[in-house]
């Protein structure tokens, strides 16, 4: 399907829920579900760079073909390249490959963009932001963890916020022009203090698809952060 950035083009808040928190034996339902979203956010882990095991591209091409939405794709794996490429093949629009795990950033940024993908770089809670001064004009999304990744549901580490404020006064001092994205412990409570700090995007897994009514949280997400910038 011709990709979209959600229905709600006005607004500036991109949520992108998590599938690693939806029912996977009904993926397409799930998908559909949260149609009123920005992003589908992918999480792919490998079992040995995290403890969980979770989707490779595939999945990607199978949301692809469910949803206009753009994919996210979040790579928690030992040696993100080869995964990186394959995620961009499918047809993910952002590939994110944490800074820890790769040291050749570079590069990988660059063979993203030449497969038509945006580069994107994951910081850990214990990593600071000055790790990406040396990368952060070359890629287009910077995801701060709010969480050790692994899992969904865990709580949000409030340091973030703090992370997220040094991480946009890097963007302004240097006029670049990355996404902020927050990925992990995503919820109303923190949603506005994190889109005041300089938050763009917003995953939210078990809060986005632990709900009954996924558009209500995600409308309901939206709106707490919009109340934040
Ligand atoms: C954690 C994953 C997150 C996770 C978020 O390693 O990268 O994307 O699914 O889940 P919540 O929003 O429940 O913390
Ligand atoms: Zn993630």
């Amino acid at each position: 399907m011709p990709e979209t950035l959600g229905t709600d083009r006005t607004s500036p808040v991109r949520i992108a829920p998590s599938i690693l928190s939806a029912d996977l034996l009904r993926l397409g339902e799930e998908i559909e579900d949260i149609s009123t979203a920005d992003f589908i956010h992918v999480d792919v882990m490998d079992g040995v760079w995290v403890p969980h095991l979770t989707f490779g591209p595939d999945v990607i091409m199978a949301s692809r073909r469910a949803s206009s939405l753009p994919v996210d794709c979040h790579l928690m794996v030992e040696d993100p390249a080869p995964i990186a490429l394959q995620a961009a093949e499918a047809g993910a629009r952002y590939v994110s490959f944490h800074i820890e795990a790769c040291p050749l950033a570079h590069r990988l940024a660059q063979e993203l963009r030449a497969k038509g993908a945006h580069p994107a770089i994951a910081l850990n809670p214990a990593t600071p932001v000055s790790a990406l001064e040396e990368i952060a004009q070359y890629v287009d999304m910077v995801v701060v963890m709010g969480v050790e990744p692994g899992f969904s549901g865990q709580a949000f580490i409030p340091r973030t916020v703090g992370k997220v404020r040094e991480l946009a006064e890097l963007r302004d001092a240097r006029a670049l022009d990355f996404l902020i994205e927050v990925d992990g412990g995503v919820s109303l409570e923190n949603a506005g203090a994190l889109a005041e700090a300089g938050t763009d995007v917003f995953v939210a897994g078990s809060f986005v698809f632990g709900a009954s009514d996924r558009a209500a949280a995600i409308a309901s997400l939206r709106a707490a952060a919009e109340a934040g910038y």
